[in-house]
């Protein structure tokens, strides 16, 4: 694992009993919203086994069971502490068709075509390597399936823009400090998403990763962006 990895890691199992409150604080609740949109993308891809990959405490997970109710969802992720949170969320709802397991998004442990589809919400920035993290999500799911990911972008509005920059370079260090007593993960947000690729890069990315008909949609007021691609 690189040091990227490792660092990645080891910043989620430090926030991860505090991940979800932070989100829901940062976004006014606005993220399962954006997460089930996201699911209803992949709603009609066959058949089949879906993966949340870096699924953390569960969320888009039981977005998509609750998008495709006759299908299973696999969540891994390789933050332990992450995954915790989500056991325990599943317990709570007696959800029993979402197996968790730890596994890398750089190297799955799953053969070629496994799922009928694929998720990811907010991991692609965290990635060492985002062409190989793209390939292994491609790699795993079956020919005519789909692929959706959530990542957060610049809006790249004038005057909209800037206001959010603000707002996310330092009204949310400072949530993440107060609340998640972390300020370095929080300062680590924004600057991951400042040094992330556009929505059209990424679109290009995940073609070049084989996947086809990739399209994708502003939400959250032009701060989040949903990729569908089809395998
Ligand atoms: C911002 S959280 C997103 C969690 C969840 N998808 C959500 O929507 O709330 C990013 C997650 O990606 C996981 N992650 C980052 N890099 C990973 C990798 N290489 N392999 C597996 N999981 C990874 C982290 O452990 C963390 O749980």
């Amino acid at each position: 694992m690189t040091g990227k990895a490792e660092a990645v890691r080891a910043m989620f199992t430090r926030i991860a009993a505090r991940y979800d409150l932070m989100n829901s604080l940062m976004t006014g609740g606005q993220h399962h919203a954006w997460r089930r949109v996201a699911a209803a993308a992949v709603a009609p891809a066959p058949p089949g086994l879906a993966l949340d990959l870096a699924t953390g405490t569960g969320d888009l997970a039981l977005a998509v069971r609750a998008a495709r109710p006759a299908h299973s969802v696999v969540g891994a992720d390789f933050s332990e502490a992450m995954l915790h949170h989500a056991r325990v969320k599943l317990r709570a709802r007696r959800e029993e068709r979402v197996p968790l397991l730890a596994a890398d998004a750089l190297g799955l442990p799953f053969r070629d075509a496994t799922f009928a589809c694929v998720t990811s919400a907010f991991l692609l920035r965290n990635l060492a390597d985002l062409a190989a993290g793209l390939a292994e999500m491609a790699r795993v799911t079956g020919r005519g399936g789909l692929v959706a990911t959530l990542e957060i972008t610049r809006p790249g509005l004038p005057g909209w823009d800037a206001l959010f920059g603000l707002y996310f370079n330092r009204v949310v260090p400072l949530i993440g400090a107060l609340v998640a007593r972390d300020r370095a993960a929080y300062t680590y947000l924004p600057q991951s998403v400042e040094r992330f690729v556009t929505p059209a890069g990424l679109a290009q990315l995940m073609t070049r990763a084989g996947l086809r008909n990739v399209h994708y949609r502003r939400l959250g007021l032009g701060t989040i962006a949903l990729h569908v691609g089809t395998a």
